[in-house]
């Protein structure tokens, strides 16, 4: 079995470390996860409770690249440090999230347009920081002709990679991903370059790897959560995977438990598993009418009701 770098992705809200390691206990095929952001703060003390997520008690299951939301780079070096005095060697910055609320205030992709900045931030931090940094990028925030400044920026700093989602900001998630300007990335790019967006299934999986073999890695986010067996599939080429629907389950069960210990009311519980079915509907066969019927569950004695339901009934798993 060849072994493929495959990475967790970032998403907020969702792969945080409940998440993790509820998955790396059910699952395998994953190397790495990448965190959700830390929005970088201003002030030299950061509280433990800005970075509970990145707790290193909470995070030994899987390797884990804390990601930094920020355009300041006193704020930017303030908490990559602490990070790295947490024991984290590599800091990934965080130039793709598209909200108009964060983008505006020129952070995120709101950077892409401004690769004088970037540059000023890069030679900033690089000097004051010890560890690794990354980048985690789209093709630009409006337009993918943004890269041509930006690879160039890129190149002249020594940075550990850069994982590409090819879409722009303003296409937030939806539209095409462009593969004709990951290749260009991929190959003007002068360091390692992992690739994301849209890596649903199998299918998927192999017709980017097949046309980008030179790819670094592979980060799954959307993907993943609806189907986190994706990526034993994707490690050994077989859509067969026995005991689905018990696995799923019990990965189900955990992610509760974890959740129950780590917020304070089950309203927090409920709301957060919710959301997560919002991903999981996409592989049971009548998904919306189990999403409705999760919705309505007013308590978490109601919601274990409509999701037993789901396991044993007819709407099993895959
Ligand atoms: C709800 C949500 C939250 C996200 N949070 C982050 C984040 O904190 N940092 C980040 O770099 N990207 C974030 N992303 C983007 C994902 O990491 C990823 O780039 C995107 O979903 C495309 O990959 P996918 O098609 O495999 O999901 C988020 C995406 C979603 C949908």
């Amino acid at each position: 079995m060849t072994t493929k770098r495959l990475i967790l992705a970032p998403l907020r809200g969702f792969t945080d470390a409940v998440f993790r390691n509820a998955f790396q206990r059910h699952f395998q095929g994953v190397d790495e996860a990448v965190a959700p952001f830390v929005t970088s703060i201003k002030g030299r003390r950061i509280k433990p409770s800005h970075l509970r997520d990145l707790a290193p008690a909470d995070n030994r299951a899987m390797s884990v690249v804390p990601q930094i939301l920020s355009n300041n780079p006193d704020e930017f070096l303030c908490l990559a440090n602490t990070l790295f005095d947490l024991g984290y060697r590599e800091i990934n910055w965080n130039l793709g999230c598209p909200f108009p609320m964060v983008a505006k205030k020129k952070r995120g992709s709101g950077l892409l347009p401004h690769p004088d900045s970037i540059d000023r931030m890069l030679e900033k931090t690089l000097h004051g920081f010890s560890g690794n940094l990354s980048i985690k990028t789209r093709l630009g925030r409006f337009s993918g002709d943004e890269m041509d400044r930006l690879i160039p920026v890129f190149n002249r700093y020594p940075l550990a990679r850069v994982i590409v989602h090819p879409r722009t900001g303003v296409q937030m998630y939806t539209g095409r991903v462009d593969l004709e300007a990951f290749d260009i990335c991929l190959t003007q790019i002068s360091h390692p370059v992992v690739y994301n967006g849209d890596i649903s299934d199998l299918a998927m999986f192999q017709l980017l790897e097949s046309r980008f073999p030179s790819s670094s890695g592979w980060m799954l986010g959307r993907g993943l959560i609806a189907n986190p067996f994706l990526p034993e599939m994707i490690q050994s080429a077989t859509r067969i995977i026995c005991h689905r629907n018990t696995r799923f389950k019990k990965f189900h069960d955990d992610l509760v438990d974890g959740y129950r210990r780590q917020f304070s009311g089950p309203g927090h519980v409920l709301d957060r598993m919710k959301g997560f079915w919002f991903y999981f509907a996409a592989n049971f066969p009548d998904g919306r009418r189990i999403v409705k019927r999760i919705r309505k569950a007013d308590s978490l004695d109601r919601y274990r009701h409509a999701v037993t339901a789901v396991f044993d009934g007819q709407d099993r798993w895959g």
